[in-house]
């Protein structure tokens, strides 16, 4: 007989250890090692004493059913593009993000939107009543999308529900995964153990019966998905629902996906009546600009598939500190540094005595190194009180020795910024054979410098 013991995990990683430390020695976290019952015996399901069959192959050849691969298209346009072109059954999702960013109102608008398409739609909410669900529905004026409404915690009722063939449910969101609890497991709810076999048990049910279900997931502190990183290895695909505090505006952003790209974001603003599409979003982050102004160069952004001009603000002060500050919005700050460190080296401009802002407008979170030469204009034009070049984007990667390096996907850029009204680019070399907009093509970051011509003439000097 299995008997069940207890073990030290760490909430945050998942990691096991024999005993309690207010460390994880596997994730560094602190105070996130919990007591837990661990479950030693295998579910019902999987009784050691039955013997296996063997298991009926299929041929890739065969595999047609891949490409028609069916999709439940909820004609929200930026759900359905973050989704990889729409819902599949029999998948599994999992929603993370901060509390109050509008994970349940997505989610509801979503099903809501399915159901007005004839899809059979469930709403297992263990956080609100039923009737603050339709209270919201009736907020975003979606009180007559027949969708079943129901507060649950109990998996093994969840799995009854959703185990009926009769029923016959093609979504199911489980709001949230945090929340539900099997009650063999002796662990409280919301425990990398409970989170992890829910997940797994409501899973393996809607494989079966083909249903897709989307698990809404709390992050962490950190930013990440509390408990169940083990999660993330189960379902199909992993959407992200990020937006900052004091701006208006969501992304809703797949790091994986099996069933489409990954990357692939949508767009929303927050509005009094739920979330609305924002089909261009480089309007959104681009300014209102009259006439040229120093310190801002545009960048031709790409997150996932998709274009998205930003501005880059660069702002230069003098500075009295042995150390001068750095801070940085929206962007990676050693990598801040290293840009900095090769304007230095490799072009002679100095920022030892001055202290140094930059900051993506708008409150756009860009990781990809292609805006390293945005950044770059942006400050050589804060350092030298020159305007950068007005009606131009810029894109390109800085090496250490200051080479500047073709990112990709820049016709996809290119075509972004014509739409937009820019009329020429800055970019790498091999760039203009790309598109359809004129492009200043640069090898060395003081071919940059060469733009701005007061710096020229201050370069010669140096
Ligand atoms: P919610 O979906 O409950 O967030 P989550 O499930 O991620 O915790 O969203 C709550 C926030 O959204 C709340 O601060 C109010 C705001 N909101 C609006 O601005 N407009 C709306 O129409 C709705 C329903 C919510
Ligand atoms: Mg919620």
């Amino acid at each position: 007989m299995a008997k069940n013991k207890t073990s030290f995990i760490c909430q945050a990683c998942g990691s096991v250890s024999s005993r309690w430390q207010g460390k994880c020695e596997a994730c560094g976290g602190w105070n996130t090692v919990v007591e837990e019952r661990a479950e030693s015996a295998l579910p019902a399901s999987m009784a050691p004493h039955k013997r296996g069959q063997a298991i009926q192959f299929q041929t890739l050849e065969n595999a047609e059913d891949a490409k028609t691969m069916p999709r439940m298209v909820s004609g929200i346009a930026e759900f359905d593009r973050a989704t990889g072109g729409g819902l599949v059954p029999g998948s599994a999702l999992l929603l993370g993000g901060d509390p109050g960013i509008g994970k349940s109102t997505l989610l509801l608008q979503a099903v809501c939107a399915l159901a007005n398409r004839g899809k059979n739609c469930v709403y297992i909410s263990g956080e609100e009543s039923a009737a603050q669900v339709r209270l919201r529905a009736e907020r975003l004026g979606l009180a007559k999308a027949p969708v079943q409404l129901a507060n649950a915690n109990q998996v093994r009722d969840i799995m009854a529900t959703l185990d009926d063939p009769v029923a016959d449910h093609d979504v199911v969101i489980i709001d949230s995964i945090q929340t539900m609890y099997l009650d063999t497991v002796d662990s409280a709810p919301g425990t990398v153990t409970q989170v992890r076999i829910a997940a797994h048990e409501i899973i393996r049910v809607a494989k079966k019966r083909n249903i897709c279900v989307i698990f809404v997931g709390h992050v962490t502190k950190d930013g990440q998905i509390a408990g169940p990183r083990v999660v993330e290895h189960m379902v199909d695909a992993v959407l992200y629902f990020e937006g900052e505090r004091g701006h208006a505006f969501r992304i809703l952003r797949a790091v994986k996906n099996r069933f489409g790209p990954a990357n692939e974001i949508g767009v929303f603003d927050m509005q009094g009546a739920g979330l609305v599409e924002v089909p261009n979003p480089s309007a959104l982050f681009l300014p209102q600009r009259e006439e040229a102004v120093t310190g801002s160069a545009i960048l031709a952004a790409l997150e996932g598939t998709r274009p998205l001009l930003a501005e880059v603000q660069g702002l230069i002060v003098s500075s009295q500190l042995a150390t001068p500050r750095r801070a940085v919005v929206g962007w990676d700050s050693a990598r801040l540094s290293m840009i900095l460190a090769v304007l230095e080296a490799r072009a002679g401009i100095s920022f030892s005595n001055t202290e140094v802002y930059l900051n993506m407008a708008g409150g756009l979170d860009v990781s990809e190194p292609a805006a390293d030469l945005a950044v770059a204009a942006a400050l050589i034009s804060a350092h030298t009180n020159v305007p950068a070049p007005h009606d131009c984007v810029f894109f390109g990667e800085i090496g250490l020795s200051g080479e500047v390096r073709p990112v990709p996907q820049a016709e996809i850029r290119l075509n972004e910024a014509k739409k937009l009204g820019f009329k020429r680019a800055i970019a790498a070399k091999d760039t203009a054979k790309n598109g359809t907009l004129p492009v200043t093509e640069i090898t060395h970051i003081n071919d940059l410098l060469a733009l701005f011509p007061q710096t020229g003439r201050k370069m010669k000097a140096v």
